[in-house]
């Protein structure tokens, strides 16, 4: 696979700055993922969706943008047999997810894939390196979606095929709920200095809405179909709050400044348990929305 500029770390861009490409963050944003892939009702593997519908042929080249720890890779091999080199693009640093993806699947097709540290805006490819592109739930990551659009533009051939999705609108508001009591919570404990004014975290669709998403991706691809999705994560016992409370804490590392294990878990215990134990206790479960989109689009440079 042709190489083009790009650090050695790939992490030297925007994106990656506002991250700090920090292990912390990434691990969180990789476990958060996870549970919401368990939670929720009626789990869509967008994966499968993407390369069936997209028609991907066999032998032709992927490259996926935002590949955390290699899932959908996974997925490609096994419910495909894909033959063809497989490119997994992300800005994370922590040897522990690069570590999970080379699983079964991966070691027998290593030869085929590579996973690369970059970022989604700077890709070190070459103009029409890879026939099909995937950018799967990590646009809304980037600080300039448009500047990885113009990037995936150019590294994937004239009429390759591409999937990029989004959330859409009222996507898990009680998470967000959440996040903002869980910062005036910690505001309200001025005994700890430094946290009075401490900021919440951006909410990450919104700079790659779903809405967005309609209006920018026309002006660099055929759009050739939306997929739709509105799910519900579902929390019914401990196991699932567990499961939720751990995903949450990944929000921690996005605090500024990042506020002290202690304190966060003093928060989840003051202001999100009562709230998710009165709605299984009055409904049988919690729920919170989750909606997702794929648009399934052909690069018409
Ligand atoms: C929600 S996960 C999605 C993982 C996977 N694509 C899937 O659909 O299962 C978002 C991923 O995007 C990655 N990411 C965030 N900003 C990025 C950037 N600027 N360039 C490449 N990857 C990025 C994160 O590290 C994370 O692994």
């Amino acid at each position: 696979m042709e190489r083009v500029g790009g650090s050695d770390r790939g992490v030297d861009t925007l994106a990656a700055q506002e991250y700090g490409a920090d292990a912390g963050i990434l691990f969180g944003l990789n476990s958060r993922w996870n549970a919401y892939k368990k939670l929720t009702e009626n789990p869509i593997d967008f994966y499968s969706v993407a390369y069936s519908s997209l028609g991907v042929e066999h032998g032709s080249s992927l490259l996926d943008i935002g590949c955390a720890s290699g899932s959908g890779i996974e997925t490609v091999y096994r419910e495909f047999d894909h033959t063809g080199p497989i490119v997994g693009v992300d800005i994370v640093s922590d040897p522990f997810l690069l570590q999970t993806a080379v699983n079964d699947t991966l070691i027998k097709a290593k030869n085929e894939m590579e996973l690369v540290l970059a970022s989604a805006d700077e890709l070190p490819f070459g103009d029409n390196t890879f026939d099909n592109t995937f950018a799967m739930f990590s646009l809304y990551h980037v600080l300039q979606p448009e500047r990885a659009l113009a990037e995936i533009q150019r590294v994937t051939v004239p009429g390759g095929k591409i999937a990029i999705s989004t959330s859409g609108e009222g996507n898990k508001q009680w998470h967000r709920l959440f996040e903002e009591r869980i910062a005036g919570y910690i505001r309200e404990q001025t005994i700890f200095s430094g946290y009075s004014d401490i900021e919440v975290p951006p909410i990450f669709a919104n700079r790659f809405s779903l809405t967005d998403a309609a209006k920018l991706l026309p002006e660099y691809f055929e759009v050739e179909d939306v997929l739709t999705q509105n799910d519900a994560l579902i929390i019914r016992d401990l196991d699932d709050f567990f499961t939720y409370g751990f995903s949450l804490l990944s929000a921690r590392a996005n605090y500024k400044p990042v506020p002290p294990i202690e304190l966060w878990n003093k928060a989840i215990e003051e202001v999100v348990v009562p709230v998710i134990a009165a709605l299984i206790e009055e409904q049988g479960r919690f729920s919170d929305l989750v909606h997702r989109s794929v648009f399934l689009l052909s690069n018409k440079k």
